[in-house]
């Protein structure tokens, strides 16, 4: 079997980013506005006043500091609370693939790869621009690449299965290398206007090269040991935006076209299942949880990582061991893991053992268990 490695990443970021206190400062301002237009209901005890947000609930529940998004200004302004975005015609590229290809750049240049060395792309992300043509076909022409690309989405674990996808048709010969994107534009499926989850998303692109060790010319890879992924139903993160959505009889309400969750038991459930799965897949492969080097964990809540580790390792991780970036980007989505290890690998030494890890929504869950080289 061909061995399968990592042999580089990239990253876009969008440019603009949101403090915890500009988006309550926006919230806020939406809250009193909505009190006040509906100030006799609500002194008649007939219609609930709405609570404003705080930042400090914010970073005390989450370790959520700021998020970049793509559009700042319509997100900001309380009669939008939306990301605004220049329609494009048939002819341009989609916004998501413009993302994409700008993070796939950068991961095949640190590979030292070329679009020809490359025969499948996949996108691997929680939200297409449409259903088809598929965005990876669309960033695969866009960089000029030979071969097939398709998209997969299983929420924020996207990462880690598009990651099994190639290390899979790497080994097995099936493509001599592949490019795993992870374009996300959270902002455009968050419900701003509820206050339980109006500041968890952020919007980022992330790229992965995988190519068979063996012949890598990249001075920065990571051979992959092994992978393993996990489903189990739960509506309890649901978005039910849809193609059904116009010919439903029933309209459905607006905001239940956006992101939702019942976080307390997202975050209850979540956390056993992908410590079981990180330990039983360390297991798998011989390697005691305290010979991991580095945890490069899913970036939805700081506590719900730490409370990961915990478990996995019988103690609380330091910062090394599992390295934060939602303070700064938030949850995004898919990209979260892929920017943890793109900016906290470099000071690893070869034959240091890394796990990616990401899950989310599904539920899903996934571990990519890794060696540097
Ligand atoms: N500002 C101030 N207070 C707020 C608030 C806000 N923005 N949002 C909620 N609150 C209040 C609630 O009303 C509640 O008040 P109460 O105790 O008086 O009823 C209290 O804060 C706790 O709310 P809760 O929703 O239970 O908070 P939490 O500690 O569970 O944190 C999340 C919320 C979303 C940060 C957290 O549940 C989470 O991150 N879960 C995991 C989600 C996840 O990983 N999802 C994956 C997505 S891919």
């Amino acid at each position: 079997m061909i061995k399968a490695a990592i042999t580089g990443t990239g990253l876009y970021t969008p440019p603009q980013s949101i403090s915890n206190d500009e988006l309550v400062a926006c919230y806020n301002a939406y809250v009193e506005k909505k009190n006040a237009e509906r100030a006799e209901a609500i002194a008649a005890g007939s219609a609930e006043a709405l609570q404003p947000s705080s930042s400090e609930f914010i970073v005390k529940a989450s370790g959520i500091k700021a998020r970049y998004v793509v559009d700042k200004s319509g997100v900001l302004d309380v009669d939008i609370m939306r990301p605004r975005i220049a329609t494009r015609g048939n002819d341009e590229p989609s916004l998501l693939a413009e993302m994409g290809v700008s993070a796939a750049r950068q991961a095949l240049e640190r590979a030292g790869r070329t679009a020809a060395d490359i025969d499948f792309v996949i996108a691997a992300c929680s939200n297409m621009p449409r259903p088809y043509p598929a965005l990876a076909v669309e960033i695969q022409n866009l960089l000029g690449i030979q071969g097939y690309a398709y998209d997969m989405n299983v929420a924020c674990a996207s990462a880690a299965f598009g990651i099994q996808a190639a290390v899979d048709a790497v080994r097995l010969g099936n493509a001599r290398a592949a490019l795993v994107v992870n374009p996300e534009v959270c902002s455009g499926h968050l419900n701003w206007r509820n206050r339980d989850c109006h500041f968890i998303f952020g919007d980022a692109a992330t790229a992965v090269v995988v190519e068979p060790l063996d012949g890598a010319v990249s001075q920065d890879k990571f051979e992959v040991l092994g992978t393993r992924l996990q489903t189990q139903f739960s509506s309890n993160i649901r978005n039910n935006f849809g193609f059904l959505n116009e010919c439903e009889i029933t309209p459905r309400p607006w905001d239940d076209v956006l992101f939702r969750q019942e976080g307390r038991k997202v975050f209850k459930e979540v956390v056993p299942m992908v410590s079981d799965l990180l330990g039983a897949h360390l297991a798998s492969l011989g390697i005691e949880p305290a010979d991991v080097r580095r945890f490069f964990l899913h970036q939805a809540n700081l506590n719900m990582n730490e409370l990961i580790a915990r478990k996995v390792l019988g103690r609380d991780p330091s910062v090394e061991e599992a390295p934060v970036i939602l303070d700064e980007y938030a949850n995004t989505s898919s990209a979260g893991s892929v920017i943890a290890f793109h900016k906290h690998h470099a000071d690893l030494a070869p034959g240091d053992v890394a796990v990616l890890c990401a899950f989310g929504a599904g539920y899903s869950a996934g571990s990519v268990v890794m060696k540097r080289v």
